[in-house]
């Protein structure tokens, strides 16, 4: 799997990229991160690649030649192996979400425009028509952590990556099933007179799975009765009366 990430920013990926199980994934050719200045691609004498929005506003965007320039040059690098799937970050995009993730994971390769400032030049969005991907609703400075979420999530799901190919189809959110985990523990069996639950000590696999069903369905249902079914819901009113 290929990351391309286009950004002002590069430094800020250099500690993620160095620990834990990226490198690890990196280190064992399971997945490639390489970053790109927008700066270097900018003609301008000072090397510029904002401007002020036309008709006032606050804030600078990101201007279209420099950005369109790097966009190009990295899809067309002869050594990726196609031009992969354009992802432009920003608050406006499509909610990520697990399925979102796991449809991104089938491609071979991804680009991620990271946005900084207020944002991008219309035609930046008009002509490269990326899919523009939001991590939340909520405005991030720059789209780099979200890039970074969109790494690290899609990252996990590359066979090998995980110790236990099985664990990330247990994830919580998964397609395989949408309840929230389970409850988990380790040792010491009691911890500030909290104790583990006795069927996880009790070797009995049955009973254990069907604990961690039940635990995970109430889970869900107190915290993120929204995930689930809605004939399934416990809070559903039989009819709805408040408006
Ligand atoms: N850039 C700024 N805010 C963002 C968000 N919520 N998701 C993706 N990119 C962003």
């Amino acid at each position: 799997m290929r990351f391309d990430v286009l950004t002002l920013f590069p430094e800020i990926f250099s500690g993620y990229l160095t620990q834990s199980l990226l490198k690890l994934a990196i280190d064992r050719d399971l997945a490639s991160v390489h970053l790109h200045n927008l700066r270097d691609y900018s003609k301008g004498k000072h090397k510029e690649v904002d401007d002020r929005p036309f008709g006032g506003g606050p804030g600078m965007l990101l201007k279209p030649e420099p950005t369109i320039d790097c966009v190009e040059a990295v899809q067309a690098d002869p050594s990726a192996g196609g031009p992969g799937r354009l992802l432009m970050l920003t608050p406006q995009g499509r909610r990520l979400d697990q399925p979102y993730v796991e449809d991104l994971a089938q491609s071979p390769r991804l680009l991620l425009l990271c946005g900084r400032y207020e944002g991008f030049d219309q035609r930046i969005t008009d002509l490269l028509q990326p899919e523009e991907v939001s991590i939340g609703d909520y405005v991030l400075n720059g789209g780099e952590v979200a890039a970074m979420t969109i790494i690290d999530a899609v990252v996990r799901l590359e066979p090998g990556v995980l110790g236990d190919e099985t664990s990330s189809q247990e994830d919580t959110f998964s397609r395989a099933g949408r309840n929230l985990e389970y409850a988990q523990y380790t040792r010491p069996r009691e911890y500030r007179g909290l104790a583990v639950p006795e069927v996880l000590l009790s070797g009995d696999h049955e009973a254990i799975a069907r604990w961690r069903e039940q635990n995970a369905a109430e889970r869900t249902q107190q915290r993120r009765a929204d995930l689930l079914p809605a004939a399934s819901r416990s809070d559903q009113p039989a009819a709805d009366t408040t408006n």
